[in-house]
């Protein structure tokens, strides 16, 4: 007998957000958003991250800034970006303006640079919520990235919840640290109400003949395929130590190309999904991801997509 299926409910939930779907871009892979307007019905995304954003304007790193890896690249853009004014002045209007959740990422030199940002953004209307990039050297504590450190990490996620109030606050892990639930653990005691993971591995590229590094900056964020098996594991660790029995939501990332990738990602307990490297090559696998999910759930005979979330059999 054929009949006509209803559409599963796609809805999700990060904190006080409810995306439409789960499906949303990865921090600087897809700019301010209006560079991918022309290849990718944007309307239909569940939200946009927008690339960092730090106090004042990024010339990035120099040249070469990427490199293709076996299955990925490694990028050294450094942060490349216009500047927390020149962002509120004329790309905040033009994001409002989108049909879905905004997150802003932040990222910062000091605490005091992510606290000016955020509190900045947080004055403003029609944001969804902020995404802090800890991934960043702390130059006053020596150069150790924020998000390596639980403490270190554990004292900013506390003073930015501070200058933010109750907005919707997702803390971007690094996997480059030997056990990713103590700062999974540091950052929802702080205050976090979602986590996103992963950011890039830390790599580097040389070029044998000329003996020399092929990134400008010598070292880079390794992403793509060749990060997915690590970064699900982490995303399932995570879920399963920290984030289910705190009611915390999850943002999976890290490879992934295609609607499997992501549901594999959901069952591990990512309750929505970023998606990077896959859109520089191809920006309307977000949209193939919408809709493969759909055609999974009803294949499997479930009308909401929350009822997969960390449904990974034992
Ligand atoms: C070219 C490029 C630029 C990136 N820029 C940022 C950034 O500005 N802020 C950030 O938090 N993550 C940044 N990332 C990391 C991604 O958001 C994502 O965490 C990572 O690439 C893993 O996902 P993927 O394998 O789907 O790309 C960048 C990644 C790439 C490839």
């Amino acid at each position: 007998m054929s009949g006509t299926k209803q559409q599963p409910d796609l809805s999700t939930a990060l904190g006080g957000v409810k995306p439409a779907n789960p499906v949303m871009t990865a921090s600087g892979t897809c700019g301010y958003a209006f560079e991918l307007g022309d290849f990718v019905d944007l309307s239909r995304l569940g939200a946009f991250v927008t690339k960092s954003i730090t106090l004042e304007p990024r010339e990035g790193n120099k040249p070469q800034r990427t490199v293709e890896t076996a299955a990925g690249m490694l990028n050294a853009i450094g942060l490349a970006n216009i500047g927390l004014k020149r962002f509120c002045a004329e790309t905040l209007p033009l994001l409002r303006q989108m049909n879905m959740p905004i997150f802003v990422n932040v990222a910062g030199r000091t605490q005091e640079d992510y606290l000016k940002v955020c509190e900045r953004l947080a004055a403003e209307d029609g944001l969804a919520g902020l995404e802090l990039n800890v991934s960043c050297p702390n130059v006053k504590e020596g150069g150790i990235t924020f998000g390596t450190d639980p403490q270190v990490l554990g004292r900013l996620v506390a003073a930015v919840r501070e200058v933010i109030g109750s907005m919707p606050l997702m803390v971007k892990l690094t996997p480059n640290v030997t056990d990713i639930t103590v700062t999974a653990r540091a950052a929802v005691d702080a205050g976090a109400d979602v986590l996103s993971l992963v950011n890039t591995f830390t790599g580097m590229a040389i070029d044998a003949e000329t003996r020399r590094c092929v990134l400008g900056n010598r070292t880079g964020g390794l992403s793509g395929p060749a990060i997915k098996p690590i970064a699900l594991y982490m995303v399932h660790r995570v879920y399963t130590e920290v984030a289910r029995s705190n009611g915390i939501a999850l943002v999976g990332m890290g490879g992934i190309a295609c609607a499997t990738d992501a549901l594999e990602f959901i069952l591990a307990g990512a309750s929505a999904v970023a998606v990077g490297t896959a859109v520089l090559a191809r920006p309307a696998v977000l949209t193939e991801i919408i809709d493969g999910v759909a055609v999974y759930l009803q294949r499997h005979g479930y009308s909401r997509l929350q009822d997969i979330v960390g449904s990974l059999e034992a």
